[in-house]
């Protein structure tokens, strides 16, 4: 495994703030139970406060199929263990129902808290309305969960900013700015096609409306232009972010605008991102030509495919700062403690406004991957 566990990161290093933050919540609550029995407190080695000491966590992900949410679910288990807590972590193969009665059976089987990043961010109500009914807590992780008043905090990368970065790194790409931002006055015409993620994931109209932002003025002056006519997110999104599905929509394409050569493609996550650049090699472009193709979650397979010069760039959203964020929510929810937030007015889900904790993510290329993803531990020097 590539991706290094919260064990071997030191914690003060990784996240200092948030890691004071959590000893002093720590402390504050360990005061408070102490103030409340009146008696002299006994606790060890960093284990959960309480009637916590030992409380079941379900943390529910979606698949295996990507490296990041093993990565994520692995994070999230040990550091929930470190503090004292047992955790009952389930992937679901992408499938909603499954997803559904993993729910549902770590609500009867005892869970005190749950940590869920959705497949189908519309399908969960009645399954949170049943953690409710428990007083289960619910953390919603990375991506928001809708139509639901039953959702207590979300953490997630600011996620509209992360389309702005797919979408810098491919102007920039393109040569239409430079390496320190400025415009070059480049005017084309480059040909760029556009791939949304999953219309059910709440995240990929945020990405793709952080995108457009960027390269809406580019498209109305007509320095980028689509060819296919597609720049509707219903018509670029994809699916359960499915490679094979962006795979075929790009074959499609590469039908319908004939001869055309494309200098870029949006792509908003490193699995569509392969299928695209599958579909382009089949087509004829050749490694040397290949249209600049961005990404997303710094998968190591599409790393070593910008270290080949293949894709262009990645998004890197650090998934052991995710993971310690979720956790922190946990352990200060059922510790009857105010989980750190940063911000109320984004998250909408139609029910409410999920508080929220919006981490920063980072532009990845051959020229800075080695200071952000190896220098900061979070790949191990050999693996590239
Ligand atoms: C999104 C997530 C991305 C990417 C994508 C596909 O919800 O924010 O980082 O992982 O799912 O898994």
């Amino acid at each position: 495994m590539p991706l290094r566990g919260p064990r071997e990161v030191p914690r003060e290093k990784e996240h200092p703030v948030k890691t004071k933050k959590l000893l002093t919540g720590i402390a504050a609550a360990s005061a408070l139970v102490l103030a409340l029995a009146g008696c002299s407190g006994d606790r060890t080695g960093g284990g959960a406060e309480g009637d916590t000491e030992g409380a079941i966590v379900g943390v529910s992900m979606p698949t295996q199929t990507s490296e990041r949410w093993i990565a994520d679910g692995d994070n999230v288990k040990a550091s929930l263990e470190d503090l004292g807590y047992k955790v009952d972590l389930q992937y679901a193969n992408d499938d909603i129902s499954t997803q559904l009665s993993q729910l549902e059976n770590m609500i009867s089987g005892g869970a005190k808290a749950l940590v869920i990043a959705a497949i189908d961010g519309t399908a969960l109500t009645e399954v949170l309305d049943q953690a409710a009914a428990q007083e289960i807590p619910v953390i919603a992780y990375d991506r928001l969960i809708n139509g639901s008043e039953h959702v207590d905090y979300y953490t997630t990368f600011d996620n509209f900013e992360v389309g702005v970065q797919q979408a810098t790194s491919l102007v920039t790409g393109l040569g239409l700015l430079d390496e320190s931002g400025a415009e070059t006055g480049a005017t084309g015409p480059f040909n760029v096609e556009l791939f949304g993620g999953s219309p059910d994931d709440n995240n990929a109209t945020f990405f793709w409306n952080g995108a457009m932002s960027v390269l809406e003025p580019y498209m109305e002056s007509g320095v980028i232009v689509v060819p296919s006519g597609q720049t509707q997110f219903e018509q670029a999104a994809i699916l359960r972010w499915d490679p094979a599905t962006a795979q075929d929509r790009m074959d499609d394409l590469l039908t319908v605008i004939g001869g055309t050569k494309l200098d870029g493609v949006l792509s908003p996550y490193d699995g569509l991102s392969i299928g695209i650049i599958s579909a382009l090699t089949a087509g004829g472009y050749s490694a040397s030509d290949l249209p600049i193709v961005t990404g997303q979650d710094a998968e190591e397979g599409s790393v070593k495919s910008i270290i080949a010069g293949e894709q262009y760039s990645t998004i890197f959203k650090d998934t052991r700062l995710l993971g310690a964020q979720a956790v922190e929510m946990v352990d200060a929810v059922l510790n009857g403690d105010e989980p750190e937030v940063n911000d109320t007015e984004t998250y909408d889900n139609g029910e409410k406004i999920v508080p929220s904790f919006l981490l920063e993510s980072t532009i990845v290329t051959v020229g800075n991957y080695e200071k952000v993803l190896i220098e900061s531990g979070y790949y191990d020097k050999g693996t590239f």
